[in-house]
């Protein structure tokens, strides 16, 4: 029987961490081949997530470069796909959320018509400019998709709403899959810092900032609220892995280099971060990921941006959007720390992004696409 070639196209940290899990998932099937193409978008933050999942690229475009513009990393990934595509011939390309690669992606596909299949489809803020390039990467791989795969109801509802063409699944988030995988009671922690911190006895708060519509003033002004809010509470630590962005690298060390409490680390791989997030008193961040994986572990977040396209988890209380403005920022984060009874209310685990079963839905949709199973997944639904 020939096997259906399911490749995997993906370059940055996320989208590694949301699908190693499903190549492997297609990997464990027998009717798939499943290949890994990566851009190398990201390097190191792409290899640490690589050696952790035990995976190896079947193609590495390796097109990272430093300070890369949007269009050198759009053309460089087409360019790459382009050879790529020729050779391996796949059946099916997979892509992930909303990056330029994932943009890339879908359209080197296109261009070779090969059917394309979108993970983590249909979150939109309906703000071409928040996030930035995010919003109209992932609004014009729903154009290109035959299959839409949607962590929740309200981001299918998004496809329909649009009149999509393909077919729409709800699948969950694999990143609730990842995390089956990553989260351990007994961990310890290999980053010396994260063991040498009291998370029974002191308010550890993890913080991580770095997209684009965040760079300059707003994240000068989210950083220094951070600055003002340990200074004036003696019994907060925060952990801040910087993204390897120089310019947040920057920006983080003007505003928070030598602060005694802020500690400053280089990322930390998916098992450290999960496992330190699970610890952890709250989270402050504007990453789409940690949006998704705190509330589950019952951890309070404060959104540092403007809007957010996962809603879900806050009309569930756990996630409060704190916007970009230095006062906000430090109000709500000073309340999450003076006031019990709002943590209390924040601080439970909601799932409304997954079940840890999304990989099993999205190979069994695409079993059905290719005709191999006659009854198409049930879909996720939040309890
Ligand atoms: C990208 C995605 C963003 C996603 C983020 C996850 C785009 C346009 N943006 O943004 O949606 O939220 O990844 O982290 O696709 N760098 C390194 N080593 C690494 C990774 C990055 O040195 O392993 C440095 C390089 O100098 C690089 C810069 O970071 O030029 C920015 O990387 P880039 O992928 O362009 O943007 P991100 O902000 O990471
Ligand atoms: N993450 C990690 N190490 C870090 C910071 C984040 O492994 O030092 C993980 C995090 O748990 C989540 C993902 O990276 O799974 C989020 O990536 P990022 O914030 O870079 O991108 P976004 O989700 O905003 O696109």
């Amino acid at each position: 029987m020939k096997k259906i070639k399911v490749m995997s196209v993906f370059g940055t940290r996320p989208e590694a961490i949301k699908m190693a899990p499903l190549v492997k998932e297609l990997a464990s099937r027998p009717h798939f081949e499943s290949l890994c193409c990566l851009t190398g978008q990201h390097r190191e933050m792409l290899d640490s997530v690589m050696d952790i999942f035990r995976l190896k690229g079947d193609y590495d475009l390796n097109i990272m470069q430093k300070q890369q513009t949007l269009s050198s990393i759009t053309t460089r990934a087409i360019l790459g796909m382009e050879t790529v595509l020729q050779e391996a011939q796949p059946d099916l390309i997979l892509v992930h959320g909303d990056t330029s690669t994932t943009f890339a992606g879908a359209l080197a596909a296109f261009y070779h018509k090969i059917p394309v299949g979108h993970v983590e489809a249909g979150l939109r803020t309906y703000d071409k400019y928040s996030p930035f390039p995010e919003e109209m990467n992932r609004t014009l791989v729903g154009d290109i998709a035959e299959l839409h795969f949607s962590p929740t109801a309200a981001n299918a509802e998004n496809l329909t709403k649009e009149a999509i063409r393909g077919e729409v699944f709800i699948t969950g988030n694999t990143v609730i899959d990842a995390m089956k995988t990553t989260v351990r009671e007994n961990y310890r922690f290999s980053t010396p810092i994260l063991n040498e911190l009291d998370f029974e006895n002191r308010r550890v708060i993890v913080l991580t900032c770095h997209r684009r519509e965040n760079y300059g003033k707003p994240m000068h002004d989210i950083l220094s609220a951070v600055r003002k809010l340990v200074l004036a509470h003696p019994e907060v630590e925060v952990v801040y892995p910087v993204h390897l962005s120089p310019a947040v690298r920057q920006c983080a060390q003007e505003e928070l280099g030598g602060i005694r409490r802020v500690h400053l680390i280089d990322p930390v791989d998916v098992e450290e971060m999960h496992n330190l997030m699970a610890r952890c008193y709250f989270v402050m961040t504007d990453s789409g990921g940690l949006q998704e994986e705190a509330p589950a572990m019952g951890k309070p977040v404060l959104v540092l941006r403007k809007e957010t396209e996962r809603p879900e988890a806050v009309a569930a209380g756990t996630v409060k959007l704190a916007g970009v403005e230095h006062e906000d920022v430090l109000r709500l984060a000073t309340e999450l720390l003076e006031n019990p009874e709002v943590y209390g209310q924040m601080a439970h685990a909601v799932n409304p992004y997954g079940d840890g079963e999304a990989c099993g839905r999205i190979a069994d949709a695409i079993e059905w696409y290719f005709r191999l199973r006659e009854e198409k997944p049930v879909d996720f639904s939040a309890k």
